[in-house]
């Protein structure tokens, strides 16, 4: 079974696909981590993000098995993956490695933004989770400053809104809802019951 959970920075869909895949013992993808090491390379590189050259390089060089958690997670990183992910030769490099383990045997679950509509239009089940955006803002701004890092609500909630229009607007593989997705909005959900809707909506597709 393949499960693509796709939706906006923040929404939850990171949270919800790690419990899926743990309740139904498939392998989990966070898809997103991909393009935020691509970005930390290039950043560490000395390159700026908006060169698509450089960041086509460092995808193409990327080793997932390799990728710094600790170096990938801050509000810097997410910026500049929501940079690089737009050029279309990045997206290409990182596109038949995600294919590949969502093809494995047994199936995968897969998080981000373009899995039901690009990585995996044969979904067994497709996810569209969203949360408004004053929601989306307060969790990632409080998982940032558990972190450590020292950012304002109202910084976070400026980064949200660009890269929303980033990831949404961008020719390649935008974010967006695919047709036969099923949408799941955990404004008022705290995580155990955003999870359980999930799981919910998972067992009526099978
Ligand atoms: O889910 P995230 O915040 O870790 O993703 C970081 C950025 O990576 C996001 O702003 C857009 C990009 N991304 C993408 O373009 N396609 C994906 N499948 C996953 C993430």
């Amino acid at each position: 079974m393949i499960i693509a959970v796709d939706g906006p920075m923040a929404s939850g869909k990171g949270t919800i696909a790690r419990a899926l895949a743990a309740k139904f013992g498939l392998p989990h993808m966070d898809t997103g981590a991909l393009y935020r090491a691509v970005a930390v390379d290039v950043l560490e590189a000395g390159a700026n993000p908006k060169d698509a050259a450089a960041a086509e390089a460092a995808a193409r060089s990327l080793d997932p098995d390799a990728i710094d958690e600790a170096k990938i997670r801050s509000a810097g990183a997410g910026v500049a993956a929501s940079i690089v992910s737009a050029h279309s030769g990045v997206r290409a490099a990182l596109k038949q490695l995600q294919k590949d383990f969502a093809h494995r045997e047994g199936g995968a679950v897969l998080d981000g933004r373009d899995i039901g509509t690009i990585i995996c239009p044969d979904a067994d089940v497709k996810l569209f989770v969203t949360a408004s955006e004053e929601a989306r803002a307060w969790r990632r701004h409080s998982e940032l400053v558990n972190r450590g890092e020292v950012i304002g609500f109202d910084q976070v909630l400026i980064q949200l809104r660009e890269r929303d229009g980033r990831d949404a607007g961008r020719a390649d593989a935008p974010l967006l809802k695919a047709d036969d997705a099923v949408e799941l909005d955990t404004t008022d959900m705290d995580v155990g019951e955003a999870v359980r809707a999930a799981i919910a909506i998972v067992e009526r597709a099978r």
